[in-house]
């Protein structure tokens, strides 16, 4: 078989875990021949691609972001786009192309699917917001390093009896935020599933000084949202692709919980941090996983499907259902962290 494959959307750890797998299980158990497109959509739409091999990934499987380069951008994007993509895949007699990325890469495969093309889709995003699948991978590296910085900044907040407030990703959800908050030990976790009142937030800092503890932590999430009417926030902002622009809900925040209770706050944020550097082991394990269902899959022919994490087996699902609507945390789980508010 000849079999594309990219990465599209906000880089992730462990991109390269799953190219590894599909060029390893392709090119040795198949005899596949692989193209990495370039840039994501990009380098399929301009016909940019180097051809992946063992040899030319090995040391890759540790290494964060992605050899074949990614983007945001989608052959919607584009009058000719899909032409573009119909162009080269008949231009390089490719059987199919796997598509490695998050919401937005894989609602424009279950597009192209439904215009005919041949696609498979592998979710991956830090935020862990894909549905039916229970793990993206990338999710697990990125609360692995928040919880760190949260267990490190418990410190410098205790000597200075100090409010940390640490803002972390998830736009439209909070799984990062409530697993580092709970791993990590949050005095509050902030999410935007669940608008704050800041005054309930303000009221149980000041009651937990009261009693001793003058250090608190206060995980936000990005995309966190306060109660209608309770105070401002600066207008969402948009990029290019059309996605929201967050990051900043910290220090309205901190400035808040300063202004209304007196205490010392400091605000993080983590940022870009989170998507950086090595995958965790369980990480390069679901990867990898993925990676060799996905190539399984071309051979079985089963377009417009991704793979997904369900019940501790990896299977296939139609990526249209996947992206119908987004993962949201798991209201026993935020009920357990909750537990451990203030
Ligand atoms: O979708 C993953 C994500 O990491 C979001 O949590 C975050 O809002 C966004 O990407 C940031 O994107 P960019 O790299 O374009 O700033």
């Amino acid at each position: 078989m000849r079999v594309g494959v990219l990465t599209g959307g906000g880089d992730c750890p462990g991109l390269n875990a799953v190219i590894r797998a599909i060029v390893r299980k392709g090119t040795k158990h198949y005899g596949d021949d692989i193209l990495g497109f370039r840039d994501g959509w990009r380098g399929v739409m301009d016909n940019d691609f180097d051809t992946l091999d063992i040899n030319g990934l090995r040391g890759t499987l540790p290494r964060g972001g992605t050899v074949i380069g990614t983007s945001r951008i989608n052959p919607y994007m584009y009058p000719d786009g899909v032409d573009k993509v119909r162009s080269c895949i008949d231009a390089n007699n490719l059987d199919c192309i796997i598509a490695i990325g998050g919401e937005g890469t894989l609602s424009c495969s279950a597009e192209l699917f439904k215009a005919g093309l041949p696609i498979l889709g592998v979710p991956k995003t830090i935020d862990n917001d894909i549905g039916i699948t229970e793990r993206t991978f990338g999710f697990d590296t990125a609360v692995t390093i928040a919880t760190e910085a949260i267990d490190r900044l418990h410190s410098t907040a205790e000597s200075h009896n100090r409010v940390m407030v640490v803002e972390v990703m998830g736009r439209h959800v909070g799984h990062i935020a409530t697993w580092a908050g709970l791993a990590g030990g949050a005095t509050f976790t902030l999410i935007p599933e669940e608008p704050f009142d800041i005054d309930d937030v303000c009221a149980s800092l000041s009651r937990r000084h009261e009693k001793g503890r003058y250090a608190s932590i206060v995980v936000v999430a990005e995309g966190a949202k306060p109660k209608e009417g309770t105070f401002e926030v600066p207008a969402d902002s948009y990029d290019e692709y059309g996605h929201i622009v967050l990051g900043g809900i910290a220090n309205k925040v901190a400035s808040e919980i300063e202004t209304r209770t007196g205490f010392e706050t400091r605000v993080t944020i983590l940022g870009h941090v989170q998507r950086g550097g090595t995958p965790t082991a369980l990480d390069r394990v679901l990867s990898s996983w993925y990676g060799v269902a996905a190539i399984d899959a071309a051979h079985d022919e089963a377009w417009g499907q991704m793979v997904a994490l369900v019940a501790d087996r990896v299977v296939r699902v139609p990526i249209a259902d996947a992206v119908r609507e987004l993962k949201f945390v798991n209201p026993q789980l935020w009920e357990t962290a909750q537990e451990f508010f203030a």
